[in-house]
């Protein structure tokens, strides 16, 4: 850090050197105060580290469980895309399985449900599905037979099953050759079944028990998807609800700095993203902006989900939880051209402070050489629109977070993001609530200070929350206050900053406009 400070300064004044005129130069020379000569955005930007940033989570990237009730009005809520699926034949009294896991039949011999048994959907509408197998393989028929295979890559009108459901959660499927699935024996799954009646009883071969593992996994794929034609007028009206003005107002009332804007690829593809995501979210984006520069907050703009998924999860606006970024060059070009466009976008916005290119990539699945690639690229593009941004960095989750620190730290005004919950794992759960303090105060403390080093880049806890679990019952509210305030003591250590996940929740200690409100936290002006 103190090293490029130093870079920066020399840089500085290198260039006003030649700029300003002699008799300048000479008043310099008997100015003893070297920030005299300090570029004046520059300095803006430093003095406004570290920051106390909040994020407006769950806004532009849809997280179900902080807004559930986005999903109330979707037909077929329960089968939404990369619902888990088991299906039992009533008649043979077996799960239906994809032997091998995929590239084979659909036999009905299985007595228990697991991995091969399970099948994701992807939806076409409320109706109508795709079915996904183990490896990645989805159902089709049979060229030869009426069996059924599970070895078609891309689905299309030959891989379409419509789902007709009892009221007791039971269905019959019609496959693409108009007829029913049937579990004709425990090794033949067939799309032959012409009766059009049934009774919904245990001898009818092509009724099925489902099994809809409800995910938590829902967010904006579901949601726009879930809502087909009418995600644009549900997710317009989220947008101009769930974060107004007013909020941004508020956040620099509550002492805040900063705020943490997850946003999604899509969002860089407007007015015309990819089905099933909807146009619009721009427009917000920019309004973001004109409200932070009103309410002196800086931003820190993430490209929170990237097409291809880095994590699996819902806010990485995945279809089915599949992990594939990085996997080839195409998604990586992508994303960069995403921060290609933000950059050229934002960079101009005196309140811009940051731009993070990625957020949460889980090891191993993300590899360290698409991760540097990235890297590399992302930075570069940030350059070619301004010296003054900072990058921000990931650091791998479930990987030692000093791995990238020496690569990360050779980029100019470069940040990594570290995430420190209390939640959300369950080593957490076995902990009483003063445990979870010492974790915050000795292993907390110990993890932040081991990426805050000299020559490293600048240390942002982008995500951390008041809420833990924790053994015992409910905490108390002193408790609740006792907690977060070993976290701001420790995470206020961090040279970046921090950025509280999140400013609204469904859930009250997750949200830091509820845990001001009720005085659970407070910030001042200088702490
Ligand atoms: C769902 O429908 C109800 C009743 O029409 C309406 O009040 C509510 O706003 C809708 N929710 C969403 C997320 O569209
Ligand atoms: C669902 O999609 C299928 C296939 O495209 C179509 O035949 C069907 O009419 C659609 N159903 C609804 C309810 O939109
Ligand atoms: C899938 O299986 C069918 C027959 O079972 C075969 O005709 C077809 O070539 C297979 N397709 C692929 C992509 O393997
Ligand atoms: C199998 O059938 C699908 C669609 O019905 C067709 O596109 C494909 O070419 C066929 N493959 C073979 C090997 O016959
Ligand atoms: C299920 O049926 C397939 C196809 O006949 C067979 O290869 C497999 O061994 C059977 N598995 C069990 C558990 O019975
Ligand atoms: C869209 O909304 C209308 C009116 O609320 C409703 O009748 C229709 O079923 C909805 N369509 C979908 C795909 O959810
Ligand atoms: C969204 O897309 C539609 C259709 O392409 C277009 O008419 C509309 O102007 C777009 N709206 C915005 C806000 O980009
Ligand atoms: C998203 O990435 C996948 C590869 O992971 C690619 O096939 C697809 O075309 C991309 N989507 C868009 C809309 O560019
Ligand atoms: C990705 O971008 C690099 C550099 O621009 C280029 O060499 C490569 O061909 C691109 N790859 C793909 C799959 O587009
Ligand atoms: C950092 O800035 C210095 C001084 O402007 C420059 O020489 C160097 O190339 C930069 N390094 C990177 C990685 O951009
Ligand atoms: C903001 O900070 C100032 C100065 O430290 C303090 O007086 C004020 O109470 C704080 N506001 C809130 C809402 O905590």
């Amino acid at each position: 850090m103190e090293k490029k400070k130093m870079n920066g300064v020399l840089h500085c004044r290198w260039l006003s050197l030649t700029i300003v005129s002699y008799c300048f130069v000479a008043l310099f020379l008997i100015q003893p105060d070297n920030e005299r000569i300090k570029d004046a955005r520059a300095l803006s930007s430093s003095a406004s580290l570290p920051v106390k940033a909040v994020n407006v989570g769950g806004w532009l990237v849809v997280e179900g469980w902080m807004t559930p009730w986005l999903f109330d009005n979707i037909t077929n809520k329960d089968m939404l895309d990369g619902t888990q699926l088991k299906l039992r034949s009533v008649k043979q009294n077996m799960y239906v399985c994809a032997e091998g896991g995929g590239d084979n039949i659909l036999v009905a011999n299985r007595t228990g449900a697991a991995w091969w048994e399970t099948f994701k959907l992807w939806r076409v509408n409320e109706t109508t599905f795709y079915l996904r197998v183990a490896f990645g393989q989805f159902v089709r028929i049979s060229n030869k037979s009426s069996e059924l295979v599970a070895n078609a890559t891309n689905p299309g009108k030959s891989e379409e099953f419509v789902f007709i459901r009892s009221s007791n959660n039971r269905v019959r499927i019609r496959a693409p050759n108009g007829l029913f699935v049937q579990a004709r024996s425990a090794d033949a799954v067939t799309a032959d079944y012409g009766e059009e009646g049934t009774n919904w009883g245990d001898d009818d071969p092509s009724v099925f028990e489902m099994d809809l593992n409800w995910r938590v996994e829902i967010g904006e794929y579901q949601v726009t998807n879930g809502y087909g034609p009418n995600a644009t007028s549900v997710l317009r009206n989220h947008w101009n609800t769930f974060i107004t003005e007013d909020d941004f107002r508020t956040m620099a009332e509550y002492n805040l700095t900063a705020v943490r804007i997850p946003v999604g690829w899509w969002t860089t593809r407007d007015p015309e993203p990819p089905k099933p995501f909807v146009n619009g979210s721009l427009q917000i984006v920019d309004n973001a902006f004109n409200w932070a520069e009103k309410y002196n907050l800086r931003v820190i703009l993430d490209l929170h989900a990237t097409n291809g998924s880095t994590n699996g999860w819902d806010l990485s606006g995945t279809r089915d939880g599949t992990i594939d970024w990085g996997k080839t060059d195409e998604n990586i070009n992508q994303s960069v051209g995403a921060i290609d466009f933000l950059a050229s976008r934002y960079t101009q916005r005196s309140c811009l402070l940051a731009i993070e290119l990625l957020n949460e990539a889980l090891a191993p699945d993300i590899s360290i050489d698409s991760l540097k690639k990235y890297y590399q690229a992302g930075y570069d593009t940030v350059r070619k629109y301004s010296s003054e941004v900072y990058v921000i960095m990931s650091s791998r989750l479930r990987a030692d977070q000093r791995e990238l620190l020496q690569y990360i730290g050779s980029f100019n005004k470069s940040v990594i993001d570290v995430h420190y919950y209390n939640s959300l794992d369950g080593r957490f759960s076995g902990l009483s609530v003063q445990q979870n303090l010492g974790f915050i105060n000795n292993e907390r403390s110990r993890d932040l200070s081991s990426v805050t080093v000299a020559n490293g880049p600048l240390v942002l806890v982008g995500e951390w929350s008041g809420e833990f679990w924790h053994s015992g019952g409910e905490a108390s509210k002193e408790e609740y206050q006792r907690f977060a305030q070993a976290e701001l003591n420790v995470f206020g250590r961090a040279t970046f900053g921090w950025a509280y996940w999140s400013w609204k929740h469904e859930i009250n200690h997750w949200s830091l406009k509820w845990m001001i409100a009720n005085g659970y936290i407070s910030l001042n002006k200088t702490s």
